[in-house]
C-alpha cells in the first residue's frame, strides 16, 4: 500500500563513473474510480466531505515520500543460481549481473555494462581467479567492481582508474532469496547495517513447505497483484496447468 501512495516514480541515468543517481519524474495517478470513498452522515455531509478532504490533503503533506530506489528488492531465489557463471536479471528497469565472487564468498549484484564498451557483463565469464571476465575484451572486475585487469593496454596501472570501475549495488542474502539495493551511492554501501529486508517469517519455518519461482513478466506490480487477487480466473484460465477441480455442469 506504501507504494500505491507514491507520488512520484524516478527513473535514473548513468554518470561518467558509472554510478547511478535518480531524478523525480511524474507518477501515474490512481485513477479516482479506485479510490475508497468513506461513508458520510447524512445531516452533515458538505461539512464532513470538507473536512475529510482537508485533513487528508494535510495528511499527505505530511507522510514522507516513497523512495522507489531506496528500498530492497528481491533479485532470485538463491537455489536457483548458479556460481560457476553469471546471471541477468532486469528490475525495476535496472539490468543486473549477478555473480558468485568466490574471494568475498559473496553473491554481487553489479551493473549488466561494462564501462569499456558497455557490452553486457552477464554474457561474461568467471575467470580462473574468480574475477568476472568481460566477453568482449577480457576487462576482469573484483567483488568490489573494481577492475583488476586490461590486457591491451601498454600503460600501468590505468585499470586503476576510477572510469574502469562498474557499479556495485549493495545486496544480502535473506529467506534463501538474494536481495539488492537500487542505488551504487556510496552512502548506502552498509545500508544492510541498518534497514534489513522485508522478513518473512514462514519461509524459514521448518514445518512450512515452500516453493520459490522466479520469472519475468511485461508488465507491472499492479497487474499482478489484481490477478493474484483474482482467483476466478483460474479454472478457466489456467485450465489443464493446474489442478482446479471440475468446472461446473452447463446450467
Ligand atoms: S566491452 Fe568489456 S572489455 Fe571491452
Amino acid at each position: 500500500m506504501e507504494a500505491l501512495k507514491a507520488s512520484s516514480f524516478p527513473s535514473f541515468h548513468r554518470q561518467l563513473n558509472s554510478r547511478y543517481t535518480f531524478q523525480k519524474h511524474k507518477f501515474h495517478h490512481i485513477p479516482s474510480s479506485w479510490r475508497i470513498r468513506l461513508p458520510c452522515q447524512k445531516s452533515d455531509f458538505k461539512n464532513f466531505t470538507a473536512i475529510s478532504t482537508e485533513e487528508a490533503i494535510e495528511s499527505e503533506k505530511s507522510e514522507k515520500k516513497f523512495e522507489w530506489y531506496e528500498q530492497w528488492y528481491p533479485v532470485w531465489p538463491v537455489c536457483d543460481l548458479d556460481k560457476r557463471r553469471p546471471h541477468a536479471k532486469k528490475v525495476i528497469g535496472i539490468d543486473l549481473v549477478v555473480w558468485w565472487d568466490r574471494n568475498e564468498n559473496a553473491w554481487k549484484v553489479f551493473e549488466d555494462s561494462c564501462p569499456h564498451r558497455m557490452a553486457p557483463l552477464s554474457e561474461g565469464r568467471i575467470d580462473q581467479w574468480g574475477r568476472l571476465q568481460c566477453v568482449y575484451h577480457g576487462w576482469c572486475f573484483g567483488g568490489a567492481g573494481d577492475c583488476k585487469f586490461i590486457l591491451e593496454t601498454a600503460l600501468p596501472r590505468v585499470h586503476t582508474s576510477s572510469k574502469a570501475c562498474v557499479a556495485v549495488f549493495p545486496s544480502c542474502l535473506q529467506n534463501g532469496i538474494l536481495w539488492f539495493w537500487p542505488n551504487s551511492d556510496p552512502q548506502f554501501k552498509n545500508i544492510n547495517l541498518t534497514k534489513k529486508p522485508h522478513y518473512i517469517p514462514e519461509l524459514d519455518y521448518l514445518s512450512y513447505s515452500t516453493m520459490m519461482i522466479s520469472r519475468e513478466i511485461g508488465y507491472g506490480y499492479e497487474i499482478l497483484i489484481e490477478n493474484l487477487m483474482d482467483p476466478a480466473h483460474i479454472p478457466y484460465a489456467h485450465y489443464g496447468m493446474v489442478k482446479t477441480g471440475e468446472l461446473p455442469e452447463r446450467s
